[in-house]
C-alpha cells in the first residue's frame, strides 16, 4: 500500500506502512505530541532506544499495524515522519477481530488532511489482517480528533468520567467503535 498526495503548500507525501528506519522519526513525533502535554494521556518521553526497537518488534511479531505519512521533502531518517497511525491488539484472545486506534500528526501539520488519510488507509489494512472492529479512546474535549473520528464513521459508546489526572486536571475519556463492514462502508457510499 503506498499513497502519494500533495500539500496545498507543494509539500508530497507519502501514506505507507512503517519500516525500520522509521523508528526515531516515529518516536520524536510522538515525544512532541507527549510536550505538548494536552492530547494524550501518556506523561514522560520514551527515550531508550531499546525500548523504541522492541515497539517495532512487537508491531511485526503480532501482526500490528503501523502506518506512517511521509514527508518527502524532510531528511531522513528523524524528521521525514509527520504522523503516524496504529492499529494494535487488544489484549483478550477472545477480542482478535478487534484493533485499537490510535494517530498523531505532526502540529505542523495538523488540519492538512494528512490525519484522515492515515485512518483511511489504516481501516483499509486492517481488513487485511482481519479486523471487523476499530476501537479508540480520546480526551473528551479534544474536538479535531472527534470530529475527524466521527466524520471517518466511528460511534461514541460512552465517557470514563475524570479517567485521566494531569497537572492536577482531570479528563473525561471518550470511547468510539467502528464496524468496518457497517458504519465505514455507509460513510464511503456518502
Ligand atoms: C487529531 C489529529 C490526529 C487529526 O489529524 P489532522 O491531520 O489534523 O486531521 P485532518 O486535517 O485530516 O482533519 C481534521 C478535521 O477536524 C476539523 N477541525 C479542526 N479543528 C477543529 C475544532 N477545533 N473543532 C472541530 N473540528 C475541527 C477539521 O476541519 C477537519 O475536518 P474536515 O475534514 O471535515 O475539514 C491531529 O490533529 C493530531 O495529531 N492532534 C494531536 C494529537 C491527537 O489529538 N491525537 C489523537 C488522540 S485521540
Amino acid at each position: 500500500m503506498k499513497e502519494y498526495f500533495k500539500l496545498s503548500n507543494g509539500e508530497e507525501i507519502l501514506i505507507r506502512h512503517v519500516k525500520r528506519a522509521d523508528i526515531n522519526g516515529i518516536w520524536k513525533n510522538f515525544n512532541e505530541v507527549v510536550k505538548e502535554g494536552i492530547f494524550l494521556p501518556v506523561l514522560f518521553t520514551i527515550d531508550s532506544q531499546f525500548e523504541k526497537q522492541s515497539w517495532f518488534d512487537n508491531i511485526k511479531k503480532s501482526n500490528e499495524l503501523c502506518i506512517v505519512a511521509e514527508n518527502l521533502n524532510l531528511q531522513p531518517p528523524s524528521n521525514n515522519i509527520i504522523g503516524q497511525c496504529e492499529i494494535t491488539n487488544i489484549e483478550w484472545d477472545a477480542a482478535m477481530h478487534v484493533g485499537n486506534l490510535g494517530i498523531i500528526v505532526n502540529k505542523n501539520y495538523r488540519n492538512m488532511g494528512i490525519g484522515k488519510k492515515l485512518i483511511l488507509s489504516a481501516i483499509e489494512e486492517s481488513k487485511k489482517i482481519n479486523k471487523k472492529k476499530l476501537v479508540l479512546s480520546c480526551f473528551s474535549n479534544n474536538r479535531r480528533a472527534l470530529n475527524l473520528y466521527e466524520n471517518l464513521g466511528f460511534k461514541k459508546i460512552g465517557i470514563r468520567r475524570r479517567q485521566f489526572l494531569i497537572d492536577s486536571t482531570y479528563y473525561d475519556e471518550l470511547l468510539m467503535e467502528l464496524f468496518i463492514n457497517e458504519d465505514f462502508d455507509d460513510i464511503k457510499k456518502l
